[in-house]
């Protein structure tokens, strides 16, 4: 469009470069097959490359569903399924008119490439593949730790992390207190099309509290669980109660401290004036000296003045 008001040899070019795009593009859908993630038990949707024009029906059409090229897993001739295997029974269904193919569950060993190829009055009309991941959720990771030795200094423990029921086989990661750290890990499945448990195993000496995670990795998802591991074993008599207890004992020492203080302060005065009550002179100058001192002080030497 841009190309129109220019002169030819620039419309040949852009001419030339809309045909290169169009051919990279061809070739990009070529490579770049669709893919469909499913999870087990659920419902996947397979598109197909053509749509029925509400002209005609699917009777004109024959449309074939096969897996991996070799099994038909459905097949429509004259709007009626003429095969079907027999895994896929009871758990497919096509729609009439835009040829998806629904998967009602899915399950793990129908992972795979899907073809749909559609013909009509026996001539081609589009063929294409579409790939179909199924993968399956594992548990949430559940930590273990079994304590197989305990000293002051560190605690020894063997962790273990095991989550169950997922596809395809994950890979385990784990952290230690948020730092890398590997698991040793093992799996377990019936067969390669079958879930996968997963566990981890890990012997640590704990010296302090740390928080130990676990991730389990799979097809693009990932769940994790964190567990904090608290050294058990401190070798402190009693451990948190004692600065407690020295700050109670200081509180008590103080008030008490504070109380003969006082008490002091209160009777030592009355002694002392009673001595030197008898020259009116020295209370008056004692009386001018102490003006600067606290309140209870002064009141307490004019009331034993009196
Ligand atoms: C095909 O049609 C169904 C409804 O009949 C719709 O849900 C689905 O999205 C359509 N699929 C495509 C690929 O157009
Ligand atoms: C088709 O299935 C066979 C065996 O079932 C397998 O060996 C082969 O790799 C599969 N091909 C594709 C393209 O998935
Ligand atoms: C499919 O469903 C029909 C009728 O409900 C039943 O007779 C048949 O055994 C089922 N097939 C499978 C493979 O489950
Ligand atoms: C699922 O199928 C795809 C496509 O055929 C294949 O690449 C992939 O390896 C399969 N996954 C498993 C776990 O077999
Ligand atoms: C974790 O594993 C332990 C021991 O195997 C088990 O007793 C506990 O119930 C499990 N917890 C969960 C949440 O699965
Ligand atoms: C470690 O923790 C800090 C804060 O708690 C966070 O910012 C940092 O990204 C963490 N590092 C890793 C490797 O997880
Ligand atoms: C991992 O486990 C295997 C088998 O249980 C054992 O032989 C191996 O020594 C362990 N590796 C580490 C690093 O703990
Ligand atoms: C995987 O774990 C589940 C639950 O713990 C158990 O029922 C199942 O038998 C295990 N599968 C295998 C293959 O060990
Ligand atoms: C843990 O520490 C104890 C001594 O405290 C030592 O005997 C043991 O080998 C250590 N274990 C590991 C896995 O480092």
């Amino acid at each position: 469009m841009m190309c129109l008001p220019a002169s030819p040899p620039a419309l040949r070019m852009c001419l030339g470069l809309g045909l290169l795009v169009l051919l990279c593009l061809g070739i990009g859908q070529a490579l770049e097959k669709k893919v469909v993630r499913s999870k087990a038990g659920e419902k996947a949707s397979l598109p197909c490359c053509h749509e029925i024009p509400s002209s005609e029906s699917l009777h004109k059409y024959r449309v074939y569903w096969q897996k991996n090229v070799t099994d038909v897993v459905l097949a429509y001739s004259e709007g009626k399924v003429i095969s079907q295997h027999e895994r896929y029974q009871n758990r497919t269904e096509m729609d009439p008119w835009n040829l998806t193919l629904w998967i009602s569950p899915v399950e793990i060993l129908d992972n795979g490439s899907y073809q749909c190829v559609v013909q009509r009055n026996s001539v081609l009309v589009c063929s294409e593949s579409v790939i179909l991941s199924v993968t399956a959720d594992f548990s949430k990771p559940n930590i273990t730790a079994e304590v197989t030795a305990d000293s002051c200094e560190s605690t020894e423990m063997v962790i273990t992390c095991s989550s169950h029921g997922g596809f395809p086989k994950a890979t385990l990661s784990g952290a230690l207190n948020n730092m890398s750290m590997e698991w040793n890990a093992s799996w377990v499945s019936e067969s390669s099309f079958s879930p996968y448990n997963v566990t981890g195993k890990r012997v640590l000496n704990v010296t302090k509290d740390v928080t130990i995670t676990c991730s389990v990795e799979y097809s693009g998802f990932a769940t994790s669980t964190s567990l904090l591991l608290k050294k058990t074993n401190n070798c402190v008599v009693p451990p948190a109660p004692l600065p407690y207890n020295v700050i109670t004992a200081s509180i008590i020492i103080v008030i008490t401290f504070i109380l003969a203080i006082t008490l002091a302060a209160r009777y030592l005065p009355r002694h002392v004036c009673s001595r030197c009550c008898n020259h009116q002179d020295s209370v008056e100058e004692g009386v001018k000296e102490h003006t600067k001192a606290p309140m209870s002080y002064k009141v307490t030497a004019e009331t034993s003045s009196v």
